[in-house]
Parts: structure tokens; sequence; C-alpha cells
């Protein structure tokens, strides 16, 4: 259609120059002879206007050019006498592709709650807020590459379905090509599967971890990007079923190399975010108040601070804050504790390394004191926990001894053994949740308005 992008327009337009664009209406309104639209195509935070002087044709058009309707506009750019941007178009044929009608298009109103549009999944991507959203992830996602790339990392594509249960938390989703009825309920965990597709159980993946380490393990320094599940009955603001990963690998390294990979890696989003996304980060500064550029310069750089499990046992207990859950060495920390070690104590992102090693998955490198694991997780203000990563045990023989203690058969997952018994090499890796991260920078609150479709218990419509 030879149509231009209106991200184009604005960055690249000549005034003078004739142009095609197509989008979708967002306002129009008529004084003294003279019609403006205000129009939208999603490669940009800004709307284009449009304007329509009576005497052209188009203005016959102007009646089905209703909110939401798909136009397609030609005309010449002028320079924009009103305040905000730079260009308009002064319309000379006007076509509608789509209408919509007004009586039923649910977003003829300004500010819609989330909620509102977390029913109406498949609109919503036509709002501000939507949109911002979309365009960060976009860019994000590209600078997630850009990062590892430029460090030699190579990226390697791990399995949706596997066989293997890395968090050995049991949340898994379980794939099968049989009737529902011939695995019959509560028979699951029982079940013969040598009759299903595989001949083995089979499940939708928690974590490209184990894959990344036998290929970090041939490979050196690698990373994954994709899409994990967790079948988790969690409706919080934080979980989803389904979100991405990013997770890198690194052969030879140990937990201080991985967590600084950590936060360069952070620190280099923020930057890419503030570089690439200034329109859209604008905007939630305005709507939403939960970010600015300013916050993400400033985050770009600054040192996370650092902190053991028991250092941050002792931070908590020493708080005198009443907490709805009880803070024990041995017990997990829960987000009401995290918040409060990032939002209050440290006022920024912190690591707390060395978890108790009953609290965390078998693969973690048992430390010298036998109680705990060479564990990191990333935490930051408002969301908690957006990193979880280790330094892998490497050592068979406490390998072995972990498996054990967690009650996995051993031959269940030998060939994971064999790396540690064919050149077994210390190594290190992270997982970073990329709708966590996406929260982090937009300040969304919920989980759901950073990812186009949301899974969730119950959540399954778009
Ligand atoms: O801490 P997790 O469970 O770690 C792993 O899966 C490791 N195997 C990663 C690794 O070392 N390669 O998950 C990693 C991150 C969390 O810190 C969190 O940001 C995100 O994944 N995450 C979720 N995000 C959205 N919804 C959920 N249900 C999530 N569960 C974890
Ligand atoms: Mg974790």
């Amino acid at each position: 259609m030879g149509r231009l992008r209106i991200q184009s327009l604005f960055s690249q337009g000549q005034a003078g120059q004739s142009v095609t664009v197509c989008g979708w209406v967002r306002s129009k309104r008529e004084s003294k002879g003279i019609a403006f639209i205000a129009l939208s195509d999603g490669s940009t935070q800004d709307t284009l206007q449009l304007v329509i002087p009576s005497e052209s044709s188009a203005f016959h058009e102007l009646p089905g050019c209703n909110t939401g309707a798909a136009i397609k506009a030609s005309g010449i750019i002028r320079e924009s006498p009103g305040k905000g941007q730079q260009f308009e178009i002064e319309v000379s044929t006007l076509a509608v592709m789509g209408n919509a009608d007004s009586e039923h298009y649910p977003l003829q109103k300004k500010g819609h709650s989330l909620e509102f549009l977390r029913d109406i999944g498949h609109l919503r991507p036509r709002t501000n807020t939507f949109g911002a959203v979309l365009r960060v992830r976009n860019v994000l996602s590209q600078a997630v590459h850009e990062f590892f790339q430029s460090r030699g990392f190579i990226w390697i594509h791990t399995p949706i379905i596997t066989s293997s249960d890395c968090e050995g938390a049991g949340d898994l989703f379980t794939v099968t090509s049989l009737d529902p009825g011939e695995i019959k309920k509560g028979d699951r965990d029982t079940f013969d599967y040598s009759q299903d597709f595989f001949g083995k159980r089979a499940y939708l993946t928690v974590s490209g971890q184990l894959e990344a380490e036998f290929l970090a393990l041939s490979m050196g320094d690698v990373y994954t990007f994709g899409p994990t599940f967790r079948a988790e009955n969690s409706n919080t603001s934080r979980h989803l079923s389904e979100f991405w990963m990013i997770e890198p690998e690194m052969a030879f390294a140990d937990l201080n190399d991985d967590t600084s990979l950590a936060e360069q890696f952070i620190h280099f989003l923020c930057k890419r975010t503030v570089e690439s996304c200034p329109d859209e980060i604008q905007f939630f500064e305005k709507f939403y108040k939960n970010t600015s550029i300013r916050e993400l310069e400033a985050l770009s750089e600054k040192k996370f601070a650092r902190i053991s499990y028991t250092e941050a046992i002792d931070e908590l207990k020493k708080s005198g804050r009443k907490f709805e859950f009880p803070v024990e060495w041995g017990l997990d920390l829960q987000s009401e504790h995290e918040r409060y070690l990032t939002d209050d104590v440290f006022q920024g992102p912190v690591t707390v390394t060395d978890y108790p090693k009953d609290i965390k998955a078998f693969y973690m490198r048992l430390n010298d004191d036998d109680r705990t694991v060479a564990a990191m997780d990333v935490l930051v203000p408002k969301i908690g926990e957006i990193i979880g990563g280790s330094q892998r045990e490497e050592r068979l023989d406490v390998l072995e001894a972990r498996l054990q203690q967690a009650g996995i058969p051993l031959e269940s997952i030998d060939w994971y053994l064999d790396l540690r018994r064919f050149g077994s090499a210390p190594h290190a890796g992270f997982g970073l949740g990329f709708e966590r991260f996406v929260q982090y920078v937009t300040g969304m609150s919920n989980i759901r308005d950073v990812i186009p479709c949301p899974r969730a218990p119950h959540t399954i419509k778009f």
C-alpha cells in the first residue's frame, strides 16, 4: 500500500512530502469547516494529526471515521502549528477500510481501567498503555541478544517439551497424546507412560537450564531465551503460568562471575530502555508514576547491594517489623521480606546469596559449611525476585548425594551426571524472568499487563 509508518514519518519525514498513512482512529473533531483526526498505527507512542479541510473530497468520508475505524489517508506533510508534535498531514484523500460501530466499540472513552482492558485482550494493544508496553518488550528482546552477542555468548535453543523437572518443585504441565480418560485422575504420578507418545512422561519445560548446562559444557558461554511454563496455582501480580525467561550459562565460572554478569545485564537493559524508549517511559512516568527516565538512568549504573541469606535473616529480625510470614533461618524469603530489603533497607536492587540448601534446587553447588548453597537471587524494589541463579554442583559424588536427599532417582537424570563424569568444570548461570523485568522498567503493577496473552489459572481466553 506504500504506507509510511507514523514512527518513520516523525523521525524521517520532510515538510512538503506526499505520503500515505494507515492506522486506527483515536478521535475525531470538527470545528469551523475543518476536521481533525488523531491517528495511531502502533509504531510509536504519538498519534498523527490528520487535517481535513472542508473543501477536500476527503471530507465526505468523515462520517465513517469513527473511533476505532481503520483508515488510509494520503496528503502532504506540514509543519504542525500546534504544540507537542512537529508534523501533521493535510489530507487530500481518505478511505475507510474497516469501520467501527460507535455503539459497540469498547475503547470509546479515554482512561479505561486495566481490569476492564484485561477482558478485551484482543483490543487492548490499541491503547497507549499496551502499545507502550509492547514496544518496550520489543526493544528489550532485541537488547537481550545484543548484550549476549556482544560478549561472545552463543544463542542456543532449549526445548519446550522435556522429560526433566529442572526445579524439582513439581509444578509441571504434563504433555500427553493420550485421552484424558486413559490416565485416570489421581494416578498421574504412577501411570505407566511407556504407552504415551514419547514412551516416557513429558512436560512443558519450567526452565531451559539443564540443557543449557550441557551446551555450556561444550560451547563455553551460552544463553537461551524462550517461554517456560509453571502449573503453580498462584494468582498474584507477579506470577504467570507461561512466561519468558532468559537463561545464560557459563562454563569455567563461579558465583561471583554469575552475580557480576547479572548486574551488567540489568544495567545494560535499563540503559537501552532509556535510549530507545524515551517516549514510552515518559508516558509511564506521567500516567502511572512508578518509573522515570531519571530512575532508569540511575539504575543503569547503580551497584547492587549484596548480602548473604544469613545476613538478610538478621536484617529482617532486627527490623522490628511485624511480617505476615515467619522470619527464621531455613525458611524461604517471602515477597514481603524481599520488599523490605529492597524498598526499606537498600532502596535499590540487592543480590542475596548463599541460601540454605534445603530450600533450593538439587543442582546448586554445596558450600563448605555443608548447609548453604552457592545460590543468588536478584531482588528489586516493588517486585522482589527478578533473577534466580547459582553456581552448579560440578562434583559427581556431592551431586549424587544431593539427588538422593531430594528423592530424585539417579538413573532418571543419568545424562546430567555424565557431565560430571566426563570433563566436568565449574559453571554457573541464572534465569531472568522477562515479564518481571518489563514490569520493573515500565512500573506496571500487574504481570498480566506486560504480556500480550497472559496465562494464569482460569485465564486463557486470548
Ligand atoms: O528462580 P527460578 O525458578 O530459576 C530457574 O528456573 C533457574 N533454573 C534459572 C537458571 O538458573 N537458569 O526462575 C527464574 C526467574 C525468577 O527469578 C522470576 O523472575 C521468573 O524466573 N519467574 C517467573 N516469572 C513469572 N511467573 C512465574 N510463575 C515465575 N516463576 C519464576
Ligand atoms: Mg527463584
